[in-house]
């Protein structure tokens, strides 16, 4: 490992106001929403959504890296030139999800581990061979009645900084994503309540397992009621309680916060994050500066109006590209707190 290889791509991946993409869905969660669509869930089908991702003019504009999945880090355009070479050449970073998902925890009934250490340094020299500079591992943890317990809680911490040694062991940036779900009944305070104990559990374990902090990203849930909970705060609310949060969890030396998206909406999810970066650029008394960059590193907030508008046919690439674009700078423009709602319905 180059430690100042890993600090130069962690930079990278949150430099010039750009965000990671993450289109590494599994087969099986891609086959879902394309179902939904009546999109054939075929290998082709998914060769050809993500070929329709990669070829967006001006994707590099505000897009600095992409994850992948396992079957897609090995695809091609039709042409036959290598997805990893077009993602590079459009000035994209590629990354790979290496973790094997998240399965029923033994013994804790509701809730989840994620898998996949076994056989992972040599995954990661292959992925390394194929032009990844950096990872994804992501834990799931549910709120719940009496969950999350604290057993899983740090096994899956331990094990997101078992994955974190590994990958900077390969020279790969690793992407450390404990997602606490929305889904529930719960409320904002809660949802703070159990993302801090996550992230300083997360953080011990890092520590624990020796890894860099300057050389990977986090990637967290923002700080949100429950999706049924009947009280649903404001953009502002949002904003106070996840940059409170993560200012008193998130050591300063990492260089960038990347958030999911979790199944917001992609206009709400644009607001809260500028509604975070506008605390800092505001200077509001209670943040002061911003030690890492707030950035994204959204999945369905970008993709979802691409993938409607696609419906799998090839006349309508063009228009699901503009969409896709569109988030894309939609989330590029919040990272500077200048994003409104003035910018949807322009296709700008
Ligand atoms: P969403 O933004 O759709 O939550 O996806 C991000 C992600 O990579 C989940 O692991």
């Amino acid at each position: 490992m180059n430690a100042q290889d890993l600090i130069d791509t962690a930079r990278m991946l949150v430099a010039d106001y750009k965000g990671l993409l993450a289109m590494d869905e599994s087969n099986p969660t891609c086959n879902k929403r394309f179902a939904k669509l009546g999109i054939p869930q075929t290998e082709e089908a998914r060769r050809a959504y993500r070929e329709l991702i990669i070829t967006t003019p001006g994707l590099g504009e505000y897009i600095s890296g992409a994850i992948l999945y396992d079957e897609t880090i090995r695809q091609q355009k039709q042409d036959g030139t290598p997805f990893v070479q077009v993602i590079t050449e459009a000035g994209i970073i590629p990354g790979i999800k290496v973790d094997i998902g998240a399965k029923g925890m033994a013994g804790h009934p509701g809730e989840k581990i994620t898998e996949g250490l076994d056989g992972l340094r040599d995954r990661f020299k292959d992925y390394f061979q194929m032009g990844a500079r950096f990872a994804k591992w992501r834990a799931v943890i549910t709120i719940g009645v009496g969950i999350p317990s604290r057993g899983c809680i740090e096994a899956n911490a331990h094990s997101l900084a078992r994955y974190a040694a590994l990958c900077q062991e390969a020279g790969l940036v690793p992407i450390v994503e404990p997602e606490v779900l929305m889904d529930g009944t719960h409320t904002l305070s809660r949802c703070g309540e159990v993302t801090e104990e996550v992230l300083q559990t997360v953080f011990n374990q890092l520590y624990r397992q020796r890894v860099m902090l300057e050389g990977i990203i986090l990637k967290p849930n923002m700080v949100l009621p429950g999706l049924t909970c009947s009280q649903q705060e404001s953009v502002e609310e949002v904003a106070d309680a996840t940059v409170k949060c993560l200012l008193r969890n998130v050591p300063a030396a990492v260089p960038g916060i990347a958030f999911l998206s979790g199944g917001q909406s992609g206009e709400l999810a644009s607001a809260r994050l500028n509604g975070m970066n506008l605390k800092f650029k505001l200077r509001s008394p209670t943040v002061g500066s911003s030690p890492w960059a707030l950035s994204f590193s959204f999945g369905r907030a970008i993709q979802q109006p691409a993938l409607e508008l696609w419906q799998g046919q090839e006349a309508n690439v063009s228009k699901a590209q503009q969409a896709l674009l569109h988030r894309a700078k939609c989330n590029w423009a919040a990272r500077q707190g200048e994003y409104n709602a003035a910018m949807e319905g322009t296709g700008v």
